[in-house]
């Protein structure tokens, strides 16, 4: 399925992006370990998510929905899981992976996770390699799925994380939940603490202290309901759209704006962006705000080191805010973005060379040049991020812009292309 965006065009209006997608995963996680009913609304309903749900379904897990929104799982307890008859397909999800295979580590039974061709590419030996630590047996082929566990007692552990990752933190948390002792994990930098705040408010006991956060066996989940707020990471696409493109004004409704996931929004008012948070408020443990954004110049900066966990989700946006900005911008320590649903650094660089602008990829990042951005033909390989942020960039480009492979936005953003049509772009969306 392609893409085919016509270039020009504002974004006007109000509108709501869907559930946070890492929200949407714990939320049914914790929801099937907890003790009696957990309501879910707004979850997301996008494919990675419906993979984590039918991963609990086979697991013996009685889930009503998703319809409109809303979820109903009743809890089958901690220890209340069944074996799973076939192998649990993740689908495209890295989340659904990692989190599940920290969780199946210790259950009294054996398990198989795969996925399609982009997840398998995936490395899995960062979450292996701690749970191997802690007594796990899980075979890999050379480090990726499909993976093979064996479910066995599992010890606590300490343990630094090398790289900043909130599945590895979240996997180990999760296994820590089966093993005896104490499991801590210390990360390198902030990552998203949803998995943190979520237990929290499911009644399970936490110590969290600087960089660390620790767990022990024997507490419980209680039953819960959970508001999901709109993710971010889809908003971080029409917060781009509505800058670069002359005359835009829009406002995006109820968009989670925990501190761990706001990056993109500090990172695009560095470079200029005029986006106002709105109406403040909690919801369900997490900060939500309306996001209004309106047409702004972007200049070329810097990115600093220590905000990119926070966006990291959020550089193919950001890749285009710098192609669209005056000068150059500097991305560095961003390598984790080579092992992401793509190489996004590659693939960012492939695809605004496409588009006439002038990328030098570097390790870990890019050197990029703000420029003109001609159409023409982008390939997303296959990377739903990849395929949103070049409809966006069709708004500041000369002509129109034909992106191939764009099948995975339904990952993370069922209905991308009625919303943002709805807004202003002219996107079409052809079936080949
Ligand atoms: C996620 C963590 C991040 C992020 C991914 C979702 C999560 O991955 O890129 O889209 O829900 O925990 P890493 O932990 O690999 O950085």
């Amino acid at each position: 399925m392609d893409y085919l965006v016509q270039s020009g065009g504002r974004l006007r209006g109000r509108l709501r992006v869907p559930g946070d997608k890492s929200i949407s995963h714990r939320s049914v996680i914790l929801g099937a370990l907890a003790q009696g009913v957990t309501e879910i609304v707004d979850l997301l309903e996008g494919a990675d998510v419906l993979a984590t749900i039918a991963a609990f379904r086979a697991m013996g897990v009685t889930i009503t929905g998703p319809e409109a929104g809303h979820l109903q799982i009743q809890g089958v307890g901690l220890h209340g899981l069944q074996a799973p008859r076939v192998p649990i397909d993740c689908g495209n999800s890295g989340t659904a992976m990692r989190l599940l295979l920290g969780l199946l580590a210790g259950q009294p039974f054996a398990s198989e996770l795969t996925g399609d061709a982009s997840l398998q590419r995936r490395p899995m030996g960062r979450v292996v390699g701690p749970l191997e630590a802690m007594g796990a047996s899980i075979q890999t082929q050379d480090g990726k799925a499909p993976l093979r566990i064996e479910g066995r007692p599992l010890q606590g552990i300490s343990y630094a994380m090398p790289i900043a990752s909130a599945q590895v933190k979240s996997a180990l948390l999760l296994a820590g939940l089966y093993a005896t002792g104490e499991t801590c994990v210390q990360e390198p930098a902030p990552t998203r603490d949803h998995s943190e705040r979520m237990l929290a408010g499911f009644g399970y006991p936490l110590r969290r202290i600087g960089n660390q956060v620790c767990i022990r066996p024997g507490g419980s989940l209680q039953g819960q309901r959970i508001q999901v707020p709109g993710d971010i990471s889809s908003a971080a696409f029409f917060l781009l759209g509505a800058t670069i493109a002359p005359n835009s004004d829009l406002t995006l409704e109820n968009v989670g704006i925990n501190p761990t996931r706001t990056g993109v929004i500090e990172i695009l008012t560095r470079m200029g962006a005029r986006i106002d948070l709105m109406h403040l408020r909690v919801v369900g443990g997490e900060p939500v705000a309306d996001l209004r954004v309106r047409s702004a110049p972007l200049r070329g900066i810097e990115i600093p080191a220590r905000l990119v966990p926070l966006a990291i989700d959020e550089f193919p946006v950001i890749f285009l805010a710098a192609a669209c900005a005056e000068g150059q911008t500097r991305v560095q320590g961003a390598e984790e973005l080579r092992v992401k649903e793509s190489d996004r650094i590659a693939v960012m660089a492939e695809g605004l060379g496409n588009l006439g602008i002038n990328v030098k990829e570097t390790t870990d990042g890019a050197i990029i040049q703000g420029g003109v951005l001609q159409g023409g033909r982008v390939d997303s390989h296959g990377d739903h991020r990849i395929a949103m942020t070049f409809a966006m960039a069709a708004l500041r480009a000369q002509g129109p812009i034909r992106i191939n492979d764009c099948a995975n936005v339904v990952t993370s953003f069922p209905g991308f292309p009625p919303l943002a049509k709805q807004a202003g772009l002219a996107l079409e969306v052809l079936d080949q």
